[in-house]
């Protein structure tokens, strides 16, 4: 039976920050965060948008009444989650309508649970067929104003439907995975930007991939010739050059010009996303298949996923021919309606945040064009509503 991805979508909000105004700000050459870290523009999330909304917002164009009854499994994956204790899923289960018989959880594993929570999906979908199960990878990713971190931060959410007979990937049995307790990247619970040692992270995140994909080829005989393309975790697009060089060297040099064409497509949104932590290889992903010319049924994707602290895995799927039906957001509408901010308006933006001390909040809405906006907080409960 195959299984894996069905459907996926995307959404975040309709502002951005051009990189070349942010480095023209920071003292820093356009060329370094254009080439050098690899990305042109950012998301810019306002107060009125947050993991549960974006994850709404992307959810809702892959739910439909041909599937709503049919999930029963919700799994969102987020570092940026809005409440210590209650799921975000369980705000998308209202939000959406979904079934009520339905498990509806959260995941964290820093930039690695949504695939934590599509393997667990795969699984789940093995042992009962006919479910299907809607996974959320969504993030805001906040480093702070100038900080070296800052030209990587970005939002937004992934939504993904696994099933039976999926129409856009089956999930091969072959993941390699692995863990170990390094403090590269955290965020404690009374901090609402994360720490990070950044060079650190990029070595261990290539050291993870260099150690996985070694296993990966010796567990199943596969070797780098047997892939069509790859798609990597992208915190910043950079990072996944770093980690396809490391095993360029296995491939010829025709095979190596396919890959790196491969992975230009593959980072064609998230360069001007950003970063979205959970969800960035999965953005990568509809990339991918959204912009490389040269992909056909049958062909093997090999994906690489890495959460810092440190957890990475890699596995590959099977494209399967009705691909392009699967993939349901139209990025050529997101990128046209997105507004571009002044360095001036995203640091206000950024240094916008809701009360901590549980008075209420009304927020103006008016300037928000998602469908599902928050609204403000209510005897500390956030608002949240379709507009
Ligand atoms: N033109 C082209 N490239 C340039 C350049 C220019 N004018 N100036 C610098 N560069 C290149 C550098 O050579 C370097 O390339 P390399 O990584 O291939 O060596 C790159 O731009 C980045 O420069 P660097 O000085 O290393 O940047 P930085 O010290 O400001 O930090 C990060 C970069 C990624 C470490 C930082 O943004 C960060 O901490 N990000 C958050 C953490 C993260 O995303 N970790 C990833 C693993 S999950």
């Amino acid at each position: 039976m195959l299984i894996g991805i069905d459907q996926m979508a995307f959404a975040t909000s309709d502002k951005y920050v051009d990189m070349v105004d942010l480095a023209h700000a920071r003292n820093q050459e356009p060329g370094k965060f254009l080439i050098g870290i690899g990305q042109t523009e950012q998301a810019v999330i306002p107060v009125t948008q947050d993991v549960v909304t974006m994850g709404a917002n992307a959810a809702e164009q892959v739910v439909d009444d041909s599937n709503r009854d049919a999930i029963d499994l919700v799994i969102f994956g987020t570092e940026s989650g809005v409440d210590n204790s209650k799921s975000a899923a369980i705000y998308v289960q209202r939000l959406l309508n979904l079934n009520r018989y339905a498990r509806t959880i959260e995941m964290k594993q820093a930039c690695y649970a949504g695939t934590a929570g599509l393997m667990m999906a795969r699984d789940y979908i093995a042992a009962h067929p006919g479910k299907k199960a809607l996974i959320i990878a969504a993030d805001i990713a906040r480093y702070g104003l100038e900080t070296a971190g800052e030209v990587t931060q970005g939002g937004g959410a992934v939504a993904m439907i696994v099933s039976e007979n999926p129409q856009i990937l089956a999930l091969n049995d072959d993941s390699q995975y692995m863990s170990a307790d390094i403090m590269d990247f955290w965020r404690p619970v009374y901090r609402t930007e994360a720490l990070v040692d950044g060079h650190y992270s990029a070595n261990i995140y290539e050291d993870f991939f260099k150690e996985v994909w070694d296993r990966y080829r010796e567990v199943t005989g596969n070797s780098i010739n047997d892939f069509k393309a790859f798609a990597f975790h992208l915190p910043f697009t950079k990072m996944g050059l770093k980690g396809l060089r490391e095993i360029l060297p296995e491939a010829d040099e025709s095979k190596q010009t396919d890959l790196l064409e491969e992975f230009e497509a593959s980072r064609v949104y998230n360069k001007r996303i950003g970063n979205l932590y959970t969800g960035s290889l999965y953005l990568s992903l509809i990339s991918l298949l959204s912009n490389s010319t040269d992909l056909q049924a049958g062909d093997r994707l090999g994906l690489f996923s890495y959460g810092s602290g440190a957890e990475g895995e890699f596995y590959s799927g099977i494209l399967q021919p009705n691909y392009k039906a699967g993939l349901k957001t139209d990025f050529g509408a997101l990128f046209e309606k997105r507004q571009r901010v002044s360095i001036a308006e995203y640091e206000a933006i950024f240094n916008k945040s809701l009360p901590i001390d549980g008075t209420d909040l009304e927020l103006d809405v008016s300037d928000d064009s998602a469908h599902f906006v928050l609204g403000g907080l209510q005897a500390e409960q956030r608002q949240y509503f379709a507009h």
